[in-house]
């Protein structure tokens, strides 16, 4: 384990399980379709690899960089830094993100697809911080629920660091 954390939270082998299952509910609901494929960079990148490699289905790859600014209000937003370079227009759109948190970037994402004429718009995430959702924003395919805790490792990082970690951890707090 990293001298940095305080715990494994999900080891190799769940984080394996994980990806099965939700490849499996994916190839079931998209069977026969060819949906866009788009990750939230950097945090989709192990998990987004890791997913696609169990989809047996004719897909095409994007990504998208965003960042977000979360101010004093309750108000966040999210600015695309990086847009996705195939036309989603008339598409089945399923977006690939490491975490879901107070939501807003999800939602702030989910909002701009739609405004593009999508087929249809869903998002797939590793782990879901449900205690912490702020936006009204719930991802169909979720991988696990977890805590309130920092988590870093499999793409997640705290100041870009721990995100090669094959496995997720609780970072020690004197860490942040
Ligand atoms: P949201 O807009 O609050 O849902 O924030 C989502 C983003 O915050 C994620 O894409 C992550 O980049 C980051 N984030 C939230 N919680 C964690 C965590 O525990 N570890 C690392 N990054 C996190
Ligand atoms: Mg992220």
């Amino acid at each position: 384990m990293h001298k940095d954390l305080k715990k494994i939270l999900v080891d190799e082998k769940k984080i394996e399980d994980i990806c099965l299952k939700l490849a499996s509910k994916i190839n079931q609901d998209y069977k026969g379709k060819k949906p866009i494929i788009i990750g939230v960079l950097k945090g989709c990148q192990p998990f987004m690899s890791d997913l696609l490699k169990k989809l047996d289905l004719d897909c095409e790859l994007d990504y998208i960089v965003c960042s977000s600014y979360v101010g004093a209000s309750s108000s966040g937003f999210v600015e695309l830094k990086k847009d996705v370079q195939l036309s989603v227009k008339e598409r089945d759109v399923i977006l690939i993100e490491d975490i879901v948190d107070t939501g807003r970037t999800l939602k702030m994402l989910e909002e701009i697809f739609k405004t593009r004429h999508v087929k249809s718009f869903e998002v797939v995430v590793l782990f879901d911080k449900k205690a912490a959702r702020i936006a009204d924003f719930n991802p169909k395919y979720v991988g696990m629920e977890i805590g309130n805790d920092f988590i870093v490792g499999y793409g997640l990082d705290y100041n870009e660091n721990y995100r090669n970690l094959p496995y997720v951890g609780i970072l020690k707090e004197n860490i942040y």
